[in-house]
C-alpha cells in the first residue's frame, strides 16, 4: 500500500480542509505515514496569509525535490491558499511538483491523485462549487470536532488576501449544519467549533436566519457539551449573539473577536468597517452578560500610515480590554489585496519593537490575570499526554486555555476536574481532583 503525509500550514480552515485532502487519499486506497520522508504522497496544504508561511514552504519543498530525486515516484502536490494565490505558477516555480489545487478544489484531489496514490501530472484551481461536508473525512480526534458554516469571505480588509484565495462567501444551509452537529454528538464528540472566516456574517440564503439564530439552533442539539464558534467580525456583530451565548449553558464563555488596531485612523485604512468605541461596546456588552467570557483578539502592527500615536491607542485598548490571549503580527504586504498599493512605511525595526511591546504588556497581563486563577477549580476537556512534559496531562478550560495537569489516568476526551495550583502567561498548572 502506498503511504501519504499531509504536512498542513495556515490556520483550523485548512486544518479541516486537511481533515478532507487525508479522507479523501484514504477512499482512493492509501494509507498514512506520520514520516514524511518515508510517505509515497506527498501533501502540502499551504497558507499564504503572511510573507513568513510562503518561506517555510520553500524549504519544506527543498526536502521534497531532495526525496524525489532518490525516488522519482514520489508524488508531489502542493494545496491550500498558496497554490490558489500562484496557480499555474507553482509549476514554474517548482518543476518537479506534480499536482497543485486551491482549497475550492479539493473534491477534485481523485482526478489528479489516482486510485493507489500515482499522479496525473496537473492542477486546478477555482471557487468551491458546493460544500465539501459530504466528502471523507478523517478526523484528527474522535472527540473534537469542526464543522464549517460558511466558506470565502465577503469583507475587503486591506491587507487580507483570504478573499482573493478562498473566493465569495457562501453560508451554508442550518439543517446540514444542525444535522453534522447531531451526528457528532451522537458519535460522543465532546467539543464542536464551527467555522468560517467570519462566522458573523452567516446567514441562510433561503430563511435569512443570522449567526444569533444559527448558534441557538446549533446549541439546542442534545448531549453537547462544548460549541465554539470562530472567527467573529466586530463589524458583523449580531445583535442577539450576547443574548444567545449567555442563556446556552453549552455555548463555552469564550470568543475570538479580532480587533486589528486601537486606532480609528488605522482601522478606516484597513477597511475594517467597525471602530474602537463599537469594538469597547461589544466588548462591555458581552461581559455585562459574561462576567466571566475569555475574549482573545488579532492585532497588526506597522500597517501602512501607522503612526506612534495610533501605535499608542493599540497598547492603550490592550489595557482597557485586557484579553486573555492574543495573535499579533507585524504587517505583511500580500499580493491581490488592497493594501498592497500603499506604500509599506513601517521600518522593519520599528515594526519588531512594536510587535514586542504588545506582546510585552500582554504576557504581563496574561501573567496577572492567570496568577488569579490559582486555587480555583476547573472543568478540563483532557487532550491527553503533554508532549514535552509526558508525566503531565494536557487540557484546554472553557476559555481555551491550556491546562497542564497531574492525573493517575489517561482520561483523553473526558472532561476532568482540576485544581489550579500554578499559571504562568499561557497556560496553567492543575491536578485532577475528580475520581
Ligand atoms: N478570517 C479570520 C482570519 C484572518 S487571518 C479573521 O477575520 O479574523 C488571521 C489574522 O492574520 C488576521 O486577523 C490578521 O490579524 C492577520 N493578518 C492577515 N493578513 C495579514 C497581513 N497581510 N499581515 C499581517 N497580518 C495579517
Ligand atoms: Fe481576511 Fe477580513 Fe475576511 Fe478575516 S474578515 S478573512 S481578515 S478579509
Ligand atoms: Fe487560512 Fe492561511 Fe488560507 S490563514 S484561509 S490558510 S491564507
Amino acid at each position: 500500500m502506498r503511504r501519504y503525509h499531509v504536512t498542513t500550514f495556515g490556520c483550523q480552515m485548512n486544518a479541516h480542509d486537511s481533515e478532507r485532502i487525508k479522507g479523501m487519499l484514504e477512499s482512493l486506497g492509501l494509507g498514512e505515514t506520520a514520516a514524511p520522508e518515508a510517505a509515497d504522497v506527498l501533501v502540502f496544504n499551504t497558507c499564504t496569509i503572511r510573507e513568513k508561511p510562503d518561506t517555510r514552504l520553500a524549504a519544506y519543498l527543498g526536502n521534497a525535490a531532495a526525496w524525489k530525486r532518490e525516488r522519482p515516484d514520489l508524488v508531489v502536490a502542493v494545496g491550500g491558499c498558496y497554490a490558489e494565490a500562484q496557480q499555474e505558477r507553482i509549476f514554474e516555480l517548482y518543476p518537479f511538483v506534480d499536482v497543485a489545487f486551491g482549497p475550492g478544489s479539493i473534491p477534485h484531489l481523485g482526478d489528479w491523485i489516482a486510485a493507489g496514490g500515482y499522479a496525473v501530472p496537473q492542477g486546478r484551481f477555482g471557487a468551491h462549487e458546493h460544500f465539501a461536508a459530504d466528502l471523507p473525512m478523517h478526523r484528527e480526534r474522535n472527540f473534537q470536532a469542526w464543522v464549517q458554516v460558511s466558506m470565502g469571505c465577503n469583507s475587503a480588509c486591506a491587507y487580507c488576501i483570504v478573499p482573493a484565495v478562498r473566493g465569495r462567501e457562501q453560508s451554508r444551509r442550518p439543517g446540514e449544519i444542525v444535522a453534522e452537529v447531531t451526528r457528532l454528538a451522537r458519535e460522543g464528540v465532546r467539543e464542536v467549533t464551527l467555522l468560517g472566516q467570519n462566522v458573523n456574517s452567516y446567514r441562510d440564503p433561503l430563511s435569512g436566519l443570522d449567526s444569533a439564530g444559527l448558534l441557538r439552533e446549533v446549541s439546542a442539539v442534545d448531549g453537547l457539551p462544548w460549541l465554539r464558534f470562530l472567527t467573529s467580525h466586530p463589524k458583523d456583530f449580531p445583535e442577539g449573539l450576547g443574548e444567545v451565548m449567555s442563556g446556552r449553558p453549552n455555548i463555552c464563555r469564550q470568543l475570538h473577536l479580532p480587533l486589528q488596531s486601537g486606532s480609528d485612523a488605522v482601522l478606516k485604512r484597513m477597511k475594517r468597517g467597525t471602530t474602537r468605541e463599537r469594538y469597547l461596546e461589544i466588548v462591555s456588552s458581552l461581559r455585562r452578560r459574561m462576567p466571566e467570557i475569555a475574549l482573545s483578539t488579532d492585532v497588526i502592527v506597522g500597517f501602512p500610515g501607522e503612526t506612534e500615536r495610533d501605535f499608542e491607542d493599540t497598547l492603550d485598548l490592550l489595557r482597557t480590554v485586557r484579553f486573555a490571549g492574543i495573535f499579533s503580527f507585524r504587517y505583511s504586504p500580500r499580493p491581490l489585496t488592497m493594501a498592497a498599493g500603499l506604500a509599506d512605511d513601517v521600518p522593519l525595526p520599528e515594526k519588531q519593537r512594536r510587535l514586542a511591546a504588545v506582546q510585552e504588556i500582554q504576557k504581563t497581563i496574561q501573567i496577572e490575570a492567570n496568577a488569579r486563577r490559582v486555587g480555583q477549580v476547573e472543568e478540563v476537556l483532557c487532550l491527553g499526554r503533554g508532549k514535552k512534559t509526558p508525566q503531565l496531562f494536557w487540557g484546554r478550560n472553557e476559555g481555551n486555555l491550556v491546562v497542564n495537569f497531574s492525573s493517575t489516568v489517561d482520561r483523553a476526551g473526558k472532561f476532568v476536574t482540576v485544581k489550579i495550583t500554578g499559571s504562568g502567561p499561557y497556560s496553567l498548572r492543575g491536578e485532577e481532583i475528580s475520581p
